[in-house]
């Protein structure tokens, strides 16, 4: 879990410039994880922690002119590469928010949290406050990483002290955990696909605002 000392925003806004330099996913593993949350025509879809927008361009196509987009980071500067590169994506949106210490307004069909819950301070409290406010009743939330638990452990053990980072447990303890929050878990992967599962509201779940 992220200790206070360390500024995740800072962190991210000194990376930007050359984040998209690194591997990432090739787009059939991209559209392969997406589809995990089945997102369709007209959906509305929040990404948080959505960085300089790998998953914009998909997430628009999925949903069409009749659905939209939110992206939001804590990073001005992973927000700023991201609009540049994807602004002429008809409906998409971005908004610099901390979503551990601020509230969104505004209820959405899928959450998708890619490469991003290592990151939180308090991740389980972040999460269910994003499904308690901001998904709809039948959405689901997609908390998925394109590295598996193993690799993903190594590379932020290398990167960052201890206490910086959220180390991943085992998926079906990670499962259990968000479980133990009264919400539903599904679809868990720890493979060559990566690491996550597909989270929703479970009966102890309540809805906070409208
Ligand atoms: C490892 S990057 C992943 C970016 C993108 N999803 C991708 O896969 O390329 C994690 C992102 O989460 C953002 N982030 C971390 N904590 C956050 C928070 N509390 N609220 C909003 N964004 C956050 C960081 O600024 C960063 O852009």
């Amino acid at each position: 879990m992220n200790t206070a000392g360390f500024d995740v925003s800072r962190y991210f806004d000194n990376l930007a410039s050359v984040w998209d330099n690194g591997t990432k996913p090739d787009q059939d593993r991209i559209k392969t994880i997406l589809s995990i949350a089945c997102i369709k025509e007209g959906d509305r879809v929040l990404d948080v922690g959505s960085g300089t927008g790998i998953l914009l361009p998909y997430l628009s196509w999925n949903v069409g002119v009749a659905g939209s987009v939110l992206a939001v980071d804590c990073s001005s500067g992973m927000l700023n590469v991201s609009q540049e590169k994807n602004s002429v994506l008809p409906n998409v949106s971005f908004r610099q928010v901390n979503v551990e210490t601020e509230s969104l307004p505004g209820h959405f069909d899928h959450i998708v949290m890619f490469n991003m819950f290592p990151h939180l301070r308090h991740p389980f409290t972040a999460l269910r406050k994003l499904v308690e406010r901001n998904l709809t009743a039948d959405g689901n939330l997609l908390l998925f990483h394109s590295m598996n638990r193993q690799e993903l452990n190594e590379m932020h053990s290398k990167r960052f002290g201890d206490g910086e980072y959220f180390e991943l447990p085992a998926i079906d303890r990670l499962a259990e955990r968000i479980r133990q929050d009264g919400m539903r878990t599904s679809n868990l992967v720890d493979d060559e696909l990566g690491y996550g599962l597909l989270v929703s509201r479970g009966a102890r779940c309540y809805t906070i605002g409208a």
